[in-house]
């Protein structure tokens, strides 16, 4: 039985190999259970988070399954109403990475946690290349220093422009539970 620190070395190098520098060593998904509100959405495709766009959604909340994924509430914006949809992200090799179904294949990683916020990248494969989104929840409407400053590094990181960053604490395209 490999160690613990075989074991995080192993997954440090399966991450560096995937380009996954950024994916956190010590994830625990017990830590992101839960109810959460989404505060900033930013896009390397601006359109996709504007109005009518299929990235322009609201996560709620995450629950564990037995097995180890993550059923996952999001709210959209279809036809100018809320609408609740669960998606069910399966776990992957590494730690705080699943994937699911919407649109084509999205790999969902967790790049920051805390008892305050949360940092989920997503990544859309497709013929035409690969679109990220970088979203930032709360557990409250609060965001402290640290939460907001990991998400300036992490967007920067992924190449996506401060103009392609939309904050939803006062926007009009929020939408949330009845
Ligand atoms: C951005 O996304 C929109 C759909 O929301 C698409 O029509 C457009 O081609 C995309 N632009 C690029 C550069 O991929
Ligand atoms: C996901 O959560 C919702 C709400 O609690 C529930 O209705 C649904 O059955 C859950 N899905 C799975 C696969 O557990
Ligand atoms: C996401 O990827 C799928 C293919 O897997 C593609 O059909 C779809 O247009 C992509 N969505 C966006 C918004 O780029």
């Amino acid at each position: 039985i490999p160690d613990s620190h075989t074991r995080k070395m192993k997954l440090l190098l399966l991450s560096l190999c995937l380009g996954l520098a950024w994916a956190l060593q010590d994830f625990c998904p017990e830590q992101v259970a839960g109810p959460w509100q989404t505060i900033k959405l930013g896009a390397t495709n601006r359109s996709v988070i504007e109005d009518g766009g299929a990235y322009l959604c609201f996560m709620t909340g995450i629950q564990i399954l037995a097995n180890g994924n993550l059923n996952v509430t999001y709210f959209h914006r279809k036809d100018g109403n809320c609408v609740k949809e669960y998606y069910i992200a399966e776990k992957t090799d590494i730690p705080g990475r699943y994937t699911f179904e919407y649109e084509g294949q999205i790999y969902l990683t967790f790049v920051f946690v805390s008892n305050i916020a949360a940092i989920i990248d997503l990544e859309n494969h497709s013929e035409s290349g690969i679109l990220t989104v970088v979203e930032l929840h709360g557990r409250t409407w609060f965001v402290d220093k640290q939460g907001l400053e990991a998400y300036r590094e992490h967007t920067s990181r992924r190449g996506i422009p401060q103009r392609n960053i939309v904050n939803l604490l006062a926007s009009r395209l929020h939408c949330t539970p009845q």
